[in-house]
């Protein structure tokens, strides 16, 4: 899995913020220098010495608290000069429609793009060089969306949703959190971008508008089975089956996704079964409950879970 860094910035606005933080810090490593050779420089130069007299001492100079005020009030300015430059990135709430719209649940994220009503969770692709504007929403409690190389971080808040602009200027993958403390697995709360040309985009796009196809082997058949008749349907969408429900991810193309639990497990046969056994001890207080499924139950829904592409 890539790192998640905010130093490597893959998009314009990022960049922007990277600029603001070198110049900050460029400016504080100076006063820090500045200070503390001022302090090590008075230490040697007027240390104590056996006989001498004390330094003249000063008090009230009126040039000097001059100086001492307007030098860091000049700081200050320019660094308030330069945030708001910064902040001056385009309204997002002003695009007509948004092109995408994450909601924050615990603990996984859900992405759906009104524009052409594909649906998924956790794996988020966006067609490079193009500015998105998003909606972001909460399904429960306060979450915070953070892709640190594409976009600023914002917060999710039920009821009141937020907008942002992301961008990726070149394709690639990379990595999201939440990073704002919302329940035990805040820390499994994860999610990727994939930002793929736009040509490869719209075909990603296309395949996921497509229903799941019925599955043809016995032991995929058999799989579909149980997911109709446990309580997955209750909670799961499968595009083109009976199940509709939207509180947990869309599975409809789950077995395209890179990763299951948000994050926390490789999609592979073998971990989709470790999860289907027992998703507490995967994600301990993740909302999927522990069905406890017999073996053969486990091997027949990972065979149907794993048709869903
Ligand atoms: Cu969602 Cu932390």
């Amino acid at each position: 899995m890539n790192v998640l860094t905010s130093l490597s910035p893959g998009s314009q606005d990022v960049q922007a913020i990277d600029r603001l933080w070198m110049i900050s810090i460029a400016i504080f490593g100076l006063i820090f220098l500045f200070v503390t050779g001022l302090i090590v420089f008075s230490l040697m130069k007027y240390r104590w010495r056996e006989g001498e007299p004390d330094p003249k001492q000063v008090a009230g100079q009126h040039t000097v608290e001059m100086v001492w005020t307007a030098i860091p009030l000049g700081i200050v300015t320019l660094l308030f000069l330069l945030t708001i430059k910064t902040m001056s990135i385009a309204d997002p709430t002003a695009a007509p429609a948004p092109d995408l719209v994450i909601t924050g649940h615990q603990w996984w994220w859900e992405a759906f793009y009104p524009k052409s009503g594909v649906i998924t969770a956790n794996e988020i692709h966006l067609p490079t060089g193009k500015s998105l504007s998003v909606r972001l929403d909460a399904a429960d409690v306060l979450h915070e969306f953070w892709v640190a190389q594409l976009a600023r971080k914002m917060t999710t808040v039920p009821g009141h949703p937020n907008h942002i602009w992301i961008e990726a200027d070149t394709a690639g993958t990379y990595p999201g959190s939440c990073s704002e403390f919302c329940g035990t697995e805040h820390a499994w709360m994860r999610f990727t971008v994939v930002a793929q040309p736009p040509a490869e985009f719209a075909a990603w796009e296309q395949a996921q508008l497509q229903p799941s196809a019925p599955p043809t082997a016995p032991q995929a058949q058999q799989g579909e089975q149980i997911f109709m008749q446990m309580s997955c349907v209750n909670c799961h969408d499968i595009n083109g089956t009976a199940a509709k429900a939207h509180v947990g991810p869309d599975l409809t193309h789950l077995a395209s996704r890179a990763q299951i639990g948000a994050g926390i497990l490789d999609n592979t046969p073998e971990n989709l079964s470790r999860w289907l056994r027992d998703p507490q001890a995967v994600k301990p207080g993740v909302e999927m409950p522990n069905f406890e499924f017999t073996e053969d139950q486990v091997t027949a829904l990972t065979a149907y879970l794993e048709t869903l592409r």
